[in-house]
């Protein structure tokens, strides 16, 4: 059986690994003007470390705080504001909570497969629309509109640029200014469903965040609508990219793939090893509020430091064989969810999802393989690492 890995380089999506030098943790970027940490404990020492390195990175980079509101938005956001929002929206995914949306995970998974016939281009048909629907119907909004939602979040995330806090060419000028076009029409979309809310209650999260209360005060459509921004944001590209690399990285290791098969006990330790192995999301940032050391080197106040916790992940001080995929691997202290205050809040349903929809890829396809014929394509932007497409045999 012809694999990936024979037709093509699957380390090469991994950019980044690039200029990574495990003697060199922490790097000074003065052409883009900001900071790149690449090792393990460096990232988890500055993520526990809220007091200097702030998530408020917007203040650093004026005309996105111009254009683009941060109130409400949680990942943006510092203590004690932090803490009171993120307790609110705590509650909509509680261990019972995602638990419970198994059925429907798995339900939705079929109902997405039952459309396909002898060959798939899995993110169109499975790994962009299950997350989206899910993400959608906790939140309230049509899962129907998902053709906007990724209008917008292609918009946001499709550019190749590298990320600068120097003078931007034209090109990038103008791939910003659309950007924020896309990020606004998402927000009125959300603020039009969030006064709708207030006067038509209903079963669901939008509901729930428009009465919600932080010390005695209700939050704004404004705030409400960046709040869910994030979580549909945040709530399915990663995960997209998630089942795609799963399913990519298996392909490419065939005697990986023979072990999950054999024990499906192994299948959340494929996904632990899918996260650490291709981490989605590659790259968080923080800005120091002052001068520190990290790795052996000062980073003044006021930087924007860049977190590659994909090149984390495959930190040599950290992990035994770094570049080998091993889907036994144990233990796996992946930081592809990032780590400290602001961990991923979805993590258990992104888990969830992955491991409802490997389990059922594996149970109806048995001959499940890449297409020599149609290499996968990879998401252009420079932070994230994961399959824009994965055209498969079945
Ligand atoms: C935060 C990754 C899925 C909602 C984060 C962070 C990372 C991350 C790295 C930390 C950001 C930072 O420290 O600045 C991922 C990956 C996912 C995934 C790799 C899938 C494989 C999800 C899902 C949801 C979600 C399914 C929602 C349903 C959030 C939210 C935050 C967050 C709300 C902000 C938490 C906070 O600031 O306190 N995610 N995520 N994520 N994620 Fe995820």
């Amino acid at each position: 059986m012809t694999t990936l890995a024979d037709t093509w380089g699957i380390n090469e999506a991994q950019f980044w690994l690039r200029g990574v030098h495990p003697d060199q943790p922490v790097q000074h970027d003065p052409d883009a003007g900001l900071w790149n940490v690449y090792g393990y404990p460096e990232i988890v020492q500055a993520l526990s470390d809220h007091s200097t390195f702030s998530s408020n990175t917007q203040r650093l980079i004026p005309d996105l705080g111009r254009q683009f509101s941060s109130e409400g938005n949680l990942v943006q956001m510092d203590p004690p504001d932090h803490n009171k929002l993120r307790k609110l929206v705590s509650h909509a995914f509680t261990p019972k909570v995602v638990a419970d949306l198994e059925p429907r995970i798995a339900g939705l998974t079929n109902e997405l497969l039952d459309a396909v016939s002898d060959r798939t281009e899995l993110v169109a048909d499975l790994a962009y629309p299950l997350p989206v629907i899910v993400i959608a119907e906790l939140l309230g909004v049509p899962s129907s509109d998902r053709g906007l939602f990724k209008k917008w979040v292609d918009a946001m995330f499709n550019s190749t640029n590298k990320v600068t806090l120097k003078a931007r060419s034209k090109e990038q000028e103008e791939y910003f200014a659309r950007a924020m076009e896309q990020v606004q029409e998402l927000s009125d979309y959300l603020i039009s469903h969030a006064q709708e809310r207030r006067e038509q209650p209903r079963e669901d999260l939008l509901t729930k965040l428009v009465e919600a209360e932080v010390d005695g005060v209700r939050l704004t459509d404004g705030e409400v609508a960046n709040f869910a921004m994030v979580l549909l944001i945040a709530g399915h590209i990663t995960t997209t990219m998630l089942l795609g690399n799963t399913v990519l990285c298996l392909d490419a290791h065939p005697e990986q793939l023979a072990k999950v098969r054999a024990d499906r006990s192994l299948v959340p330790k494929a996904i632990e090893e899918s996260l650490r192995f291709f981490s989605p999301f590659a790259a968080v940032s923080r800005a120091t509020w002052k001068d520190t050391e990290l790795g052996g080197q000062i980073i003044p106040a006021d930087q924007v430091v860049l977190m590659w916790v994909a090149a984390a992940n495959r930190d040599p001080r950290e992990f035994e064989n770094p570049d080998v995929f091993d889907v036994t691997r144990d233990p796996n202290p992946q930081i592809a969810f990032g780590r400290g205050i602001h961990f991923c809040l979805g993590a258990p349903l992104a888990r969830l999802e992955g491991r409802v929809a490997l389990n059922i890829l594996l149970d109806r396809f048995p001959d499940l393989r890449t297409d020599p014929a149609a290499p996968p394509e990879f998401m252009p932007a420079p932070t994230m690492t994961g399959v824009n497409k994965l055209p498969l045999l079945l």
